[in-house]
């Protein structure tokens, strides 16, 4: 199993990967119900690729940013163990090459539930999938079921900017 650290060396890796690519996207500190999603899509595509990326946009608190897990050790034999072909951790900054002037926003359920106690949140969320789903180019991309709004919100922006990758 491999461990890319930039978009380019990603980019290169998923260039020669031939058949289908399966990604389950992840803020590290894994546990057994990602466990599951990586192994669904070791069952249904070719390849698997997981991201470990604690998103500082979508924190509406910098205190809980910066006490967020980081278990890099634990994470990397978790989705070795699960079948994973290769993990994404990009650093802060090669993700947002902007310096946070472009962000992904919806104007209806995002703003209504969690989001609705937790304003910016649900941007910071749909602008970094939409990052990774445009640096890892899946045929599928793995949510937790746990987070609805989440799901929902991802698979609305999926059909919306009329992506390729199914939203599972
Ligand atoms: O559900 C999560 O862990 C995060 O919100 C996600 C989808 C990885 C984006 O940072």
């Amino acid at each position: 199993m491999k461990t890319f650290n930039t978009v380019a060396e990603l980019r290169a890796f998923r260039t020669a990967l031939g058949g289908s690519v399966g990604f389950v996207p992840t803020m590290g500190a894994l546990h057994p119900g990602h466990a599951s999603l990586i192994e669904r899509s070791v069952r249904e595509n070719d390849a698997t690729i997981v991201s470990i990326y604690v998103n500082p946009t979508q924190f509406d608190n910098v205190v809980d940013l910066e006490k967020y897990p980081q278990l890099p050790e634990a994470d990397s034999e978790m989705v070795h163990a699960s079948g994973g072909d290769a993990i994404f951790a990009p650093t802060w900054a090669e993700m947002y090459p902007d310096g946070f002037a472009y962000f992904v926003d919806e104007t209806g359920l995002s703003q209504t539930l969690c989001g609705a106690s937790r304003p910016g949140h649900f941007r910071g969320v749909l602008t970094v999938v939409m990052k990774l789903l445009s640096i890892v180019r899946p045929d599928r991309a793995y949510f937790g079921e746990k987070d609805y709004q989440q799901y929902l919100l991802i698979d609305g922006m999926a059909k919306a900017f009329h992506l390729e990758t199914a939203i599972v």
